[in-house]
């Protein structure tokens, strides 16, 4: 029985040898000294011995006992010590290293663009409006000349909502920025030169179509505005954004809520207004912008004003377009603005 008591005792100080973390520490003590451990188990057998053995054996168990609660002790310590070390190690820092800088974002390219073309109006006087993006076909389709049913409405492949139709028609997801136009008018006294940039929703998609854009509408109503104004504005507008290189060119064109009316085109950056018609982008050398003519005198009386007293201008273009045609942007496919990929994003 003694011979086993020291048997264990020498097993415990080799395995303690090993012993480097507080958890394999705490095992060990378990495995030696614990309720179902080593010792209590030798000990389960000192029932058999004789009164005196039993004593001078309960002592040396006692010993052994003390021994190894000693050996655990020092070991707990030394553990102690090195974590205590590890740790500063681990929280120490360097006060005099140059900070890390947290990864700045910027704005998306149609966000900065939208900045960039508001800004540009603004330095003529053209103040921002914003109107409802879901909005009535009263103020989308109606009061532009265009009665319910015509079938130039279908040009606007539109989203319709579904809720109940009031004296106002129906809620649409605006597929264009014109409804800017006679709601302006109700709430502006002229003269007005008012730029509207918004969210667009067309029932399309493809290379240079996207079911959601923006347009930035303008409009100028005053007494004695002319033709000679709107050509004004969109060179100033063309020169500025896109550079003095670039051609523009005025095609005559219908819309219902201009008249005369003019779709504006500028030449193809991809290409560089190559006309064979191999561009994947133009498929002509120019890209239509957008819309742009007279405001019709329906429109004028339907924003409550007298068309024999005031005139005026609109024109409405898009966004992203008008972007992919900026000078060294090269982008030849609309859909990518909307992919979120951070290697394109990232470029700007
Ligand atoms: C209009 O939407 C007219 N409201 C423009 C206008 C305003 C004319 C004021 C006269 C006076 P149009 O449907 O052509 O016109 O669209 C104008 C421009 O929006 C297009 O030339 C194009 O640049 C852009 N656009 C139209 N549909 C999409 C689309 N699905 N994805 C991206 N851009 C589009």
């Amino acid at each position: 029985m003694k011979n086993s008591l020291e048997q264990l005792k020498k097993e415990f100080e080799e395995m303690m040898k090993k012993v480097t973390d507080r958890a394999a520490l705490e095992q060990l003590k378990n495995e030696f000294l614990g309720r179902k451990g080593k010792l209590k188990s030798l000990m389960a057998d000192m029932g058999s011995l004789a009164n005196e053995e039993r004593k001078t054996i309960g002592q040396f168990a006692n010993e052994i006992k003390e021994t190894i609660e000693t050996v655990y002790g020092k070991k707990e310590q030394e553990i102690d010590a090195a974590d205590e070390g590890n740790r500063e190690a681990r929280e120490w820092i360097d006060i005099s290293e140059p900070g890390q800088f947290p990864q700045e974002g910027h704005l998306h390219p149609v966000s900065q663009a939208i900045a960039e073309i508001t800004e540009i109006f603004s330095r003529i006087g053209f103040a921002s409006v914003r109107v409802p993006e879901v909005d009535f076909d009263y103020y989308a389709f109606e009061s532009l000349n265009m009665p319910k049913d015509h079938p130039a409405r279908d040009d606007w492949e539109t989203f319709f909502v579904d809720a109940p139709e009031t004296s106002k028609g129906k809620l649409v997801l605006t597929p264009h920025t014109s409804n800017s136009q006679v709601r302006t008018m109700e709430t502006t006294a002229p003269p007005i030169r008012m730029i509207n940039i918004g969210r667009c929703f067309r029932r399309q998609i493809d290379v240079s179509h996207t079911p959601m854009f923006h347009q930035f509408e303008g409009m100028m109503i005053d007494k004695g505005v002319a033709i000679t104004h709107l050509r004004g504005v969109l060179d100033y507008f063309a020169q500025t954004y896109f550079g003095p290189k670039r051609r523009t060119r005025l095609r005559p064109h219908h819309f219902r809520f201009t008249e005369p009316s003019f779709e504006v085109d500028i030449s193809c950056d991809v290409c560089g207004g190559d006309e064979s018609g191999n561009c994947r982008l133009c498929k002509s050398g120019w890209l239509e912008l957008g819309g742009a003519g007279m405001t019709h005198p329906n429109v004028i009386k339907a924003g409550g004003l007298d068309p024999a007293v005031y005139s005026g201008f609109a024109f409405g273009w898009g966004v992203e377009r008008t972007l992919m045609m900026r000078s060294g942007i090269k982008i030849d496919d609309i859909r990518v603005l909307y992919k979120n990929d951070l290697r394109f994003v990232k470029q700007f």
